[in-house]
């Protein structure tokens, strides 16, 4: 059915944050033997492919994002044998595996750091920005860290700043130099020769900086108790466009082998976002649509991003839609129960690939963590704000024994107080929950080929229902979706067909009446006929 479309085009993207998905070895953090004993899971499900967050050495004071070694597997994710066996297994059952690549910058304890840092002499000194003090000695110019405070950090020894978008132990690499770009897409070649089917490549919009390194302007629309970050506006320490050709360079390495896929990490607005399909879309495949994580939830302001999206994407363009990620608060807890339903059927049914966040398919909420729990640097350096990651990134809730089947450790963070009654265990045999309400959309998008590959059209929007319509090779899907709290109707005269899923579970297979008849927050896929 599917064979004029690339895997990544009518395929379900699975997001596993390794250190909590399933722990094999009885320390409390995930590891890859695990994420192999639960594949059959992700198979069941239905996804198509998994993405790993990073599972490379590192000191961890980023989790994985800062990396100490490209080519080797961290001890407490495993060997790279435990990998190869990952992706053997992965493979036997028709599941993709796309690895998180993160070349923006290095830990400080990457041999080239090391290295770079020895001495200004140092042949790997310009793998990295280094600079010399401002006037009496500042930083050489007011740019700001995503994570808090300067960008800059100085290098007595040297007598040099380095620069760092993310945490101090992260400086970024000189993307300016070529021998930099040569070893990363050796270090692409060395995975997508084991056999990973593609990469995510992480903060892809800040890969290259200003030459001439000139000081961001202030944001007008600055509030008291944003982040500092958002000071100012990251004109020249991010999205510049010499990004693309870096970007086209990584997508000919991908191209040298069959069938993987190239996708971005990119937070920016529309119009910016889809310049990174490059020219003649010979960029990313895939740049992350974050869209919804951050639109707010209503049918009208949906709808207007959809439109917005499908009229600024470039001829040719493949769409994709993310609901959440390790770095956002869990969908559950963002519009509440009933509307996470409403939002995995619009993320199941909209035209593009979407991306599940484990835990999203069973409805695992932001976890609350006390302060005393925390363990994102980013809440360490900016605490009270609201910015702290650890709530989504909560062990997976397997079962109800005591560490929900994730381990046989304490969690090396807490698990949600529900996990016993929220759990795959429980709510695989409940024909009503979230994860059958997941699996029932995975299988109709399946069967239905226009909700994966179809056109997207908005038929109408009325207070708080949107309604959408999918179409291919004259199969047509009628989506409806009631983001309000109140029961509402559609005029279906002229329209036949049946009910093929509720968000309730309750109503397969109705005939369509002349006027449709929605409850508060149920979203309804209806098949047409003629
Ligand atoms: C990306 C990752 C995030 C990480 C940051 C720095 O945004 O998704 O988790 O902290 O990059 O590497």
């Amino acid at each position: 059915m599917h064979e004029n479309f690339a895997w990544w085009r009518f395929g379900i993207l699975y997001q596993i944050y390794p250190r909590s998905f399933q722990d094999s070895n009885g320390d409390g953090v995930g590891d890859l033997r695990g994420v192999i004993e639960r594949l059959p899971y992700l198979r069941e499900l239905g996804v198509d492919a998994l993405w790993l967050s990073p599972i490379f050495p590192s000191p961890m004071e980023d989790f994985g994002y800062d990396i100490a070694d490209y080519t080797g597997i961290d001890p407490v994710f495993g060997s790279l044998n435990d990998f190869d066996a990952l992706v053997v297994a992965a493979h036997d059952l028709g599941l993709k595996i796309v690895l998180d690549l993160v070349p923006n910058h290095t830990s400080d304890r990457h041999p080239w750091f090391i290295e770079s840092r020895s001495s200004r002499a140092n042949a790997k000194r310009d793998w990295y920005i280094w600079r010399d003090p401002k006037g009496e000695g500042g930083p050489p110019n007011n740019w700001l860290s995503e994570f808090g405070g300067s960008t800059w950090e100085f290098d007595a020894d040297t007598g040099q700043y380095y620069y760092h978008a993310f945490l101090r132990s992260q400086p970024d690499l000189n993307w300016r130099n070529h021998d930099v770009r040569r070893a990363m897409h050796d270090v692409m070649r060395f995975w997508l020769r084991r056999g990973v089917d593609g990469f995510r490549v992480d903060v892809m919009w800040h890969l290259i900086k200003d030459d001439l390194l000139r000081d961001n302007p202030p944001n007008p629309d600055f509030i008291s108790g944003q982040q500092p970050y958002q000071q100012l506006i990251p004109l020249y320490s991010a999205d510049r466009p010499e990004v693309h050709e870096i970007v086209a360079e990584m997508r000919r390495v991908i191209d040298e082998f069959d069938d993987r896929v190239l996708i971005g990490e990119i937070y920016l607005p529309l119009d910016k976002l889809v310049t990174y399909y490059g020219r003649d879309l010979a960029g990313a495949h895939l740049p992350f649509n974050f869209a919804l994580i951050s639109t707010p939830w209503n049918a009208r302001t949906i709808a207007k991003l959809v439109g917005d999206y499908e009229a600024a994407l470039p001829a040719g363009a493949w769409p994709n839609w993310v609901l959440g990620n390790h770095d956002r608060q869990r969908i559950a807890s963002r519009v509440g129960g009933d509307q996470a339903r409403i939002a995995a059927m619009l993320l199941l049914t909209l035209r593009g690939t979407p991306t599940l966040y484990y835990g999203d398919e069973i409805g695992m909420p932001q976890v609350e963590i006390r302060p005393d729990q925390v363990r994102d640097p980013w809440e360490k350096n900016v605490p009270g704000l609201g910015v702290g990651r650890d709530g989504c990134r909560t062990p997976m809730q397997w079962d109800s024994t005591l560490y929900a089947g994730f381990s046989t450790a304490a969690p090396w963070l807490p698990l949600d107080r529900n996990f016993g009654a929220d759990n795959v265990a429980i709510e695989r045999h409940d024909t009503g929950s979230m994860l059958s309400l997941y699996r029932a959309l995975i299988r109709l998008r399946s069967e239905r080929p226009e909700l994966a590959l179809g056109t997207y059209k908005l038929v109408s929007i009325a207070e708080a229902l949107l309604v959408f319509e999918r179409e291919h090779q004259d199969q047509r899907s009628l989506v409806a979706l009631n983001f309000g709290c109140v029961s509402a109707e559609f005029d279906a005269a002229g329209l036949h067909g049946q009910i093929l899923l509720s968000t309730f579970m309750d109503r397969q297979g109705e005939a369509i009446p002349k006027r449709l008849a929605l409850r508060a927050s149920e979203g309804l896929v209806v098949g047409l006929l003629g």
